[in-house]
């Protein structure tokens, strides 16, 4: 069944017994808090929210050393291309299929950090897990329309504030996307940054139905 590591700040990576594995914004060079170097990792498609260098980071890098493909919006695939790095262009409210099961671009309420871009979330169906990620971003009301459209089995949420959702929006998140597992991410990488992350365990557990699941860098979630 799927595993899901955590590697520091926004990173994440799918992956299950000979099936492709997923990385998600892999910002490790540099990251204080990444529990991997950019060299070790192994990954077959590389997801980038946006281009900010605490989400594109590693990635192409990554991408030319595991001959891995970078899923992402138009304007980061082009800027992908134009390095000699393989990309899949999508833009937000597009699905597409992929070998592992498809994915759909969410908007996010964010900078692109690209010209004439948009940051985005991801919808990712994961041999058949649902799995919400929602990049950086502010809150917003349709978020309850990604829960309802989405039989989710996990939300990955940031709460750092400042950049992103604090944790009390987060929270809200929380209760809009009725995922039953949700895993904070964002946060601590830097003093702006800080949170504490049992504080919004508790604020999730209380006011919603989720359960919250804190990993530290390096740390795992595996489905039975
Ligand atoms: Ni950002
Ligand atoms: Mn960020």
């Amino acid at each position: 069944m799927p595993k899901l590591r955590f590697l520091g700040h926004a990173c994440f990576l799918i992956e299950g017994e000979n099936q492709p594995a997923l990385l998600f914004d892999p910002f490790l060079t540099g990251n204080p808090l990444a529990a991997v170097s950019a060299e070790e990792v192994k990954a077959d498609y590389i997801l980038v929210s946006h281009a900010h260098a605490d989400h594109l980071g590693d990635a192409f890098s990554i991408a030319r050393n595991n001959e891995a493909s970078i899923i992402s919006t138009a304007e980061i695939a082009g800027e992908a291309e134009a390095q000699d790095v393989k990309s899949h262009a999508m833009h937000i409210g597009g699905k597409h299929a992929f070998p592992f099961g498809h994915v759909k671009l969410t908007v996010a309420l964010h900078g692109s950090g690209i010209a004439g871009g948009h940051a985005c979330g991801f919808v990712v169906n994961y041999y058949g897990k649902q799995i919400y990620f929602a990049g950086d971003t502010g809150l917003f009301g349709d978020m309850k329309l990604i829960g309802e459209l989405n039989a989710l089995d996990l939300a990955l949420l940031p709460i750092g504030d400042n950049f992103t959702m604090g944790i009390e929006d987060a929270a809200l998140a929380a209760s809009f996307l009725k995922a039953p597992l949700v895993i904070p991410f964002h946060y601590n990488t830097w003093p702006v940054i800080q949170a504490v992350p049992e504080e919004f365990k508790q604020l999730v557990e209380k006011k919603t139905t989720s359960r919250c699941l804190i990993l530290a860098p390096g740390e795992s979630y595996s489905w039975e």
